[in-house]
């Protein structure tokens, strides 16, 4: 199958010096540090990329838009994966990973059709806009709390002291997770985290397991309590909709819940992580979003396109694909690279430029297709008000120097911390 006829160049532009092949290296710190002249070449040289792991890479906007709707691919069975891990622990005694394989296999962006579509309309239909609306003031209530902490100090950690803690506290205020469990579930949350990145060992596995155990626990006793006394939130809504004849089991629930936190925390702490950072080295953009405050919603699509906080989706063919003449066969793993589609010149000129004003739209940062970011309207809002209260109280915000310490994860692309500083 020829999906998209758009030439591949080989050799690459430039001065005619041969260069070497282009490699895609996930585990180079250089390529964490900045994998955009990589995709650049990739997407001129070689735009379906066998890499030396066996993976694929597809780079180019057009390509990577239209088959993140081919239902041709399927996702990356992670849990499986995980079950067979898990048979190797038992034989030798040395534990399981089942609790996580099982949570894992009703989270969505795990599922196919038709399990997907049924799993997606029943959530759907308590993630509703007007619900995730609801929540803006709260958001505001969040960032003035967390930044009251900071602002006597004159520093701060954006990352830690910031998006983390107004991440993860917006999805457990939406579901009704008591302020008191708040600290468990963050420790939860950022135990889990990893686990969509497909390169864990099964020491870091056997450690999820151990966290999936508790957070379920917790989450069951919670569920009874709102099944008794149910309030106006996400977990009795849920509940609601269980109660409906056999649609959405308790199991099921309580999968999803979880998998708001992994699915919400990393990618939101991205947004502000990468916003903050491409703010801060583009300050002219960051006084003209000052002078006029109704920018703030082109300025969190540009940052979402300029330095995506998901920057890989995974990917499997259900038969072989011939893409710019190359063939991927069936079962091959495929990375659909959302940070490099988003970077790509055909379809936002100048692409290196961070612009808030940027005319061209469409960016694929929240994905496309039946796996489209579910929580992307809370993402937006949490942005929204992040960084229209950062640069409207703190004008003289300065990154402290040195090197930015990236995440060494694989999928997702932002800093581990961020310290900043400014007047007290
Ligand atoms: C800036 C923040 C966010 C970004 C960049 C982002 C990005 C993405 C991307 C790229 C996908 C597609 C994964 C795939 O196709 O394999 C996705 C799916 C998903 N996201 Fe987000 N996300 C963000 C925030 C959130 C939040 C706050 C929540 C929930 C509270 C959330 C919940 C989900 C869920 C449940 C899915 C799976 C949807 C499905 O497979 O049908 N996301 N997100």
């Amino acid at each position: 199958m020829e999906l998209l006829d758009q030439p591949a160049v080989n050799g690459g532009a430039g001065s005619g010096v041969p260069r070497a092949p282009v490699k895609f290296n996930l585990f180079d710190p250089a390529f964490h540090a900045d994998p955009y002249e990589v995709y650049a070449r990739l997407r001129e040289e070689d735009p379906v990329h066998r890499t030396v792991m066996g993976a694929w890479v597809i780079t180019r906007y057009a390509d990577v838009k239209t088959l993140l709707r081919d239902n041709t691919f399927g996702v990356f069975d992670i849990p499986t994966r995980i079950e067979r891990k898990s048979q190797f622990l038992e034989k030798k005694n040395m534990g399981e990973l089942r609790t996580l394989a099982q949570a894992m296999r009703r989270w969505l962006m795990l599922c196919d059709p038709p399990d997907h579509t049924r799993l997606r309309s029943l959530v759907n239909r308590s993630f509703t806009p007007g619900a995730v609306e609801s929540l803006r003031p709260r958001v505001q209530e969040m960032v003035d709390r967390l930044l009251a902490r900071v602002r006597h100090t004159g520093r701060m950690d954006i990352v830690n002291d910031l998006a983390c803690p107004l991440a993860v506290t917006m999805i457990a205020s939406m579901l009704g997770v008591p302020e008191e469990a708040h600290a468990s579930v963050t420790r939860w949350a950022d135990g889990l985290s990893r686990v969509l990145d497909p390169l864990r060992s099964l020491e870091q596995y056997a450690e999820m397991n151990n966290v999936a155990q508790e957070f379920l626990a917790y989450f069951r006793e919670l569920f009874a309590e709102r099944r008794r006394h149910p309030r106006e939130d996400l977990i009795s809504s849920l509940i609601a909709v269980t109660d409906q004849g056999d649609k959405l089991t308790e199991d099921e629930m309580l999968s999803v819940c979880m998998l708001l936190f992994i699915a919400g925390e990393k990618t939101t702490v991205n947004l502000i992580g990468n916003g903050t950072l491409a703010l801060l080295k583009n300050r002219g953009e960051m006084e003209r979003l000052r002078q006029d405050p109704s920018l703030i919603r082109g300025a969190i699509d540009e940052m979402l396109r300029y330095d995506s906080p998901v920057q890989l989706n995974t990917r499997v063919p259900k038969k072989d694909v011939t893409l710019h003449g190359k063939t991927i066969p069936a079962g091959d793993l495929i990375y659909f690279s959302l940070g490099s589609a988003n970077r790509d010149p055909t379809q936002f000129p100048d692409p290196d430029r961070f612009d808030i004003t940027r005319r061209e739209k469409g960016h694929l940062a929240f994905s496309g297709g039946i796996h489209y970011c579910l929580g992307a309207a809370l993402a937006l809002i949490e942005g929204q008000v992040a960084f229209s209260t950062l640069v409207r109280e703190f004008p003289d915000l300065e990154l402290v120097p040195g090197e930015i310490d990236w995440q060494k994860e694989i999928i997702f692309r932002g800093p581990q911390t961020l310290p900043v500083t400014f007047s007290p």
